[in-house]
């Protein structure tokens, strides 16, 4: 392991030095157009391999309908170029929040959703041209332990996980029978979904929110959703089966964890003898049993993002009080980029998005072709990245390279400010909204 140190890199020579020296599988490719290739999929074409992230925005009206930050937002992802946008995190029940602000599909708002997929397609076609048709899946979720829906925390849990939890008095435990209701809920708002437009969802099963903490629930006892593997994968297998067979023009996706980086017996992908790494083992018999049940899209994430930030999302500067991670940021971006390859190579019928490449500033294409080039992934996600510079794809089409004056600078404000419950985005290169927001947020949070 090196030590943690900032992004300096002015060269692609550099940073291909850099991965020598520290002896890393990620090999970089000038074949910037792979990233351009069409994929069919679904009976779809996917425009390019550019992946816009889920990224919460936190600006919903009360009622949960998008408000006017989110249309900026999601016009500002279309118009960027990604052939792949991957709507936010968007709650399923209101007790499941995050934030006051975290979107809700519901009936009665149905039409605001349906006018964002409008707003995200047209947009798409205007600025790119009328061929383009970005392909849409929205993020569905229940935020368990991290549930805040008036503000402050009312932890809704699979298990008491002494890692992520203070004490057992403060977390109350859902019955079997409230997520057999929890999973209705997953399944009638993705048929709300599909009616708003959207071509895909997202059963969120990564960062330690409830359908993550089911995987992990070894210590779950006398349930059908805890202990043995079959109980522990149960809720998200029938969530995928149910919107399957009750919704079935509708596509599914996961976006999983492959490893929540909390130590056996109380996280996912945990290896049983040494904390500091992934064992694949289960992960791939969940992918197995996933494709089996007809789950056809793969987004990897890693790590739990309020225990340690920096194994999912490489960063420069960690959030105020936090202590630098361990690692040197290309490390955690080899773990997240190897070990998708590992999967993605064992399950070729099933396409996955990979994570971790913001963090490269200027220099994230050539790695992403690296990673494509040689089927690593079929698509490379930009998560801050996406906040900071959404037309990156636009420009490295247009330019077959990114302005370095543009690039997210993995600084963590939008951390920040998710964290003290604003809305989110790119303080540094987005300023006239989130600059502001910033200011406010350090003076008074929000909550
Ligand atoms: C402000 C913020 C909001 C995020 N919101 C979500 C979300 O709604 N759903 C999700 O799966 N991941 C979310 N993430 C994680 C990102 O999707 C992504 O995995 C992470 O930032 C790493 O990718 P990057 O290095 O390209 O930023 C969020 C991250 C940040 C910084």
């Amino acid at each position: 392991m090196a030590e943690h140190e900032s992004f300096n890199f002015k060269s692609r020579d550099e940073l291909a030095s850099k991965i020598k020296a520290l002896g890393l599988s990620l090999s970089l490719s000038d074949n910037i157009s792979v990233l351009f290739q069409k994929f069919d999929f679904s009976g779809r074409t996917i425009p390019n391999r550019l992946a816009v992230h889920p990224m919460e925005g936190f600006d919903s009206q009360p009622d949960g309908s998008p408000g006017e930050l989110a249309f900026r937002r999601y016009g500002r992802f279309a118009s960027g170029g990604s052939g792949l946008i991957w709507f936010e995190a968007v709650s399923v029940v209101p007790e499941g929040r995050s934030n006051p602000h975290q979107m809700w599909l519901q009936d009665k708002n149905i039409a605001s959703f349906s006018r964002l997929v409008e707003h995200t397609r047209q947009t798409a076609r205007k600025t790119i041209g009328s061929g383009h048709e970005p392909y849409l899946v929205i993020q569905l979720t229940h935020s368990g332990r991290y549930s805040q829906p008036d503000g402050q925390l009312v932890p809704r849990a699979a298990a008491y996980n002494p890692y992520l939890d203070k004490d057992k008095e403060g977390i109350y435990i859902l019955t079997d029978e409230e997520l057999a209701s929890v999973q209705d809920k997953f399944v009638s708002t993705a048929r709300l979904a599909w009616k708003a437009g959207f071509d895909a969802v997202d059963i969120k099963a990564c960062h330690g929110y409830l359908v993550n903490d089911l995987l992990a629930a070894f210590e779950r006892k006398n349930s059908r959703y805890g202990g043995d593997f079959e109980n522990r994968t149960r809720f998200l297998i029938e969530t995928v089966e149910r919107i399957r067979a009750e919704v079935p023009a509708l596509s599914v996706a996961v976006r999983l964890s492959l490893w929540d980086a909390v130590p056996y017996p109380y996280g996912f992908g945990a290896d049983r003898w040494n904390s500091k790494q992934p064992d694949l083992d289960e992960p791939r018999r969940l992918i197995q049993k996933l494709s089996t049940s007809g789950c056809r899209l793969i987004n990897v994430s890693m790590g739990n993002p309020y225990r340690d930030p920096s194994i999912g999302r490489p960063f420069d500067r960690p959030l105020p009080g936090s202590p630098e991670p361990e690692e040197y940021p290309l490390e955690s971006m080899s773990r997240l980029i190897n070990n998708t390859a590992v999967l993605q190579n064992e399950f070729p019928q099933i396409p996955f998005v990979g994570t971790g490449y913001s963090w490269l500033q200027q220099f994230w294409p050539y790695l992403g072709a690296g990673v494509v080039s040689t089927d690593k992934a079929h698509f490379i996600g930009l998560g801050r990245s996406s906040f900071a510079y959404p037309d990156a794809p636009r420009d490295l089409m247009e330019n077959q390279k990114l302005s370095q004056s543009k690039v997210c600078i993995a600084c963590s404000r939008c951390t920040e400010l998710m964290r003290r419950g604003g809305p989110t985005g790119c303080v540094i290169r987005d300023k006239e909204i989130y600059a502001r927001e910033y200011k406010k947020s350090v003076n008074s949070s929000y909550k």
